[in-house]
Order: C-alpha cells, then structure tokens, then sequence
C-alpha cells in the first residue's frame, strides 16, 4: 500500500527536474498525478527551460508506475490556464488533495543591476505563479471537505544571504511568508501548508554552462567538474548537492498521513548548507 494511495496530486514545473521526480516518486506511492509545465524559455534566464519532450517523458514515467497522469502545458503565470486544468482534472479524476508548487526560474545578477523585466519574471513565475496554483486548487480542496497537503518550494535563499540573487531570495522569501499565511487560513479545513527549501540540487537549473561561469568565473569554459569542490565546501556533509529524489522523498512525507500534524513548518533539505559555521 503506497504512503499516498488513492489520492491525487498536482505538481507544476513537473516536465523534468525536481518537478519530474516529485511526479514520479507521488505516482510509485500510489497517487494519480496532474503534470504541468510551461515548456517555454525565459529571455532573462540563460539556461535553457524544460521542452514538450520532457513534460512527455514524465507523463510516461507516471503512467508506468501504473497511475493514471493528465499532462498539459501551462504557464503558472497563467491564471485561466491554471484554472482549466484543476477544473478537467477534478472532473477526470474525482478530486484533489495534494499540491506540489514546484515550477521556478533563476538567474544571477547584483541588485541594482537587475532590470524591471528580470526582477519581474521571478517575481511572477516563482512568487505569484504560486499564489495562482495555491488560488486555483484551494477552493476545490475546501469544498471537498477531506483536508489535504499543500507544499510549496521555497529555497534556502529565502534563509541566508546570496549575493547576486535579489530577486530571487524575495520570490523564494515571499513563498515562505505565503506558507504560513496559508497555514493559519487553511489549517481549519485540514489542509496543511508547508514549505521545502532546497540547498544545491543537481538538475537542469544548475547543470549548465551560464552556472558553471557564475561560479567558477576564473575559467574560461568551466565544466561540471570545476564546481564540485565549490558546491562541497558549501554543505556540512561532505557531498557537493542533493539529488531531485532527496526532495522528493521529504515532499512524499509531507503529503502523506505521516506528517498529519505538520504545517507552518519551514523544511530545508540542503546537506547542511544552512547549519554550516
Ligand atoms: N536546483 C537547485 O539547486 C534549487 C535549489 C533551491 C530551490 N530550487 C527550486 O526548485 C524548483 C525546481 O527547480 P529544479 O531544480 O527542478 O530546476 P529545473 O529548471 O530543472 O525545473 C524547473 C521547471 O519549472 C518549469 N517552469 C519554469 N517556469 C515555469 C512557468 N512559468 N510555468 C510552469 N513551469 C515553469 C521549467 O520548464 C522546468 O521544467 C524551483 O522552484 C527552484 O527555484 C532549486
């Protein structure tokens, strides 16, 4: 019997990455799963964003778990959008209990320097593109009356000081103050909110060439392999990142009957970035 049997889950920003592994791992624990993803890149955003291909690769995972899966391309930014497909998803599926508001973008530069366009296109994909996925599911989710799980990713950026990420620790900051909001709005309908704030992970948004230059700017074409040391020295355990399935398997627990009494609660999965002197 799965941790999450018979319930059903959205997750946005679902087509790979963390979002694809939260699928997955929802889908092996017995849940159906609504994917999401815009599928579209950003101009102010130098890495590459997910592809229909990809959003098509999840679908298949979920299904080959043996759960059913409804996949469409959506911006969070949205709303009508967001809105449709809640609406064909409970209409397909029967209801909604469980909320994954993973889709989010980064990119790198001093405050000051930051543009109207790339402050805002953090703003609105990570901070309001949640409040858009929080603002289409939680009517559904009241009027069923069965309670639910809500969790939303935040960063460890919204914890500690990071240079040359403004925009990006007060969209990540903004989704923790949401959070708690949420919590104390939604803890008398048995919905609990929380947040997973990831430190390094090892997906797309961090493997890439523009990623490698922010930190290693030393080099001229740095690699993979010249940021390890960096990301190690980072964390208290001694490994550079944690892997998409590590915030998976704290996702699975949130949502699952084993954290009933857990919400407000702020969960960083970092490898000890947070707790290191
Ligand atoms: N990778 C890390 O080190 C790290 C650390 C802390 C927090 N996070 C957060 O984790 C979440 C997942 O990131 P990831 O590491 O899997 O990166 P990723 O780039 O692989 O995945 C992000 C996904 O979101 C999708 N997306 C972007 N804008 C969207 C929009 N407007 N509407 C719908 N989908 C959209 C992308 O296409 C992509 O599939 C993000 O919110 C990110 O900010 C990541």
């Amino acid at each position: 019997m799965g941790r999450v049997a018979g319930k059903v889950a959205l997750v946005t920003g679902a087509a790979r990455g963390q979002g694809r592994s939260n699928a997955v791992r929802l889908a092996e624990e017995g849940a159906d799963v609504v994917i999401l993803d815009s599928c579209k890149d950003v101009d102010t955003v130098a890495y590459p964003l997910a592809t229909t291909d990809d959003l098509a690769e999840t679908h298949r995972l979920v299904e080959a778990t043996g759960r059913r899966c409804l996949s469409r391309v959506v911006d969070v930014r949205d709303q009508a959008a967001l809105d449709l497909l809640v609406s064909d998803a409970v209409d397909e599926f029967g209801h909604l209990d469980i909320v994954s508001a993973n889709a989010g973008i980064v990119s790198f530069t001093p405050t000051w320097h930051l543009s109207d366009e790339e402050w805002q296109n953090v703003i609105d994909v990570n901070l309001t593109g949640v409040f858009h996925t929080v603002r289409a599911v939680v009517p559904r989710m009241i009027e069923q009356g069965t309670g639910g799980a809500i969790v939303l990713t935040s960063s460890v950026a919204a914890i500690r000081a990071s240079r040359n990420l403004g925009h990006y620790a007060a969209s990540k900051g903004g989704v923790v103050s949401l959070m708690r909001t949420l919590s104390n709005e939604l803890g008398e309908h048995g919905i609990r909110v929380n947040t997973l704030n990831p430190g390094t992970v090892r997906t797309d948004m961090i493997e890439n060439d523009a990623m490698y230059r922010i930190y290693r700017p030393d080099l001229e074409s740095p690699t993979q392999a010249d940021i390890v040391d960096h990301c190690r020295r980072r964390n208290e355990l001694d490994v550079p990142w944690v892997e998409a399935v590590d915030i998976s398997n704290a996702l699975v627990w949130l949502a699952s009957d084993e954290a009933r009494y857990v919400t407000g609660v702020v969960l960083p999965i970092d490898a000890g970035l947070l707790a290191k002197a």
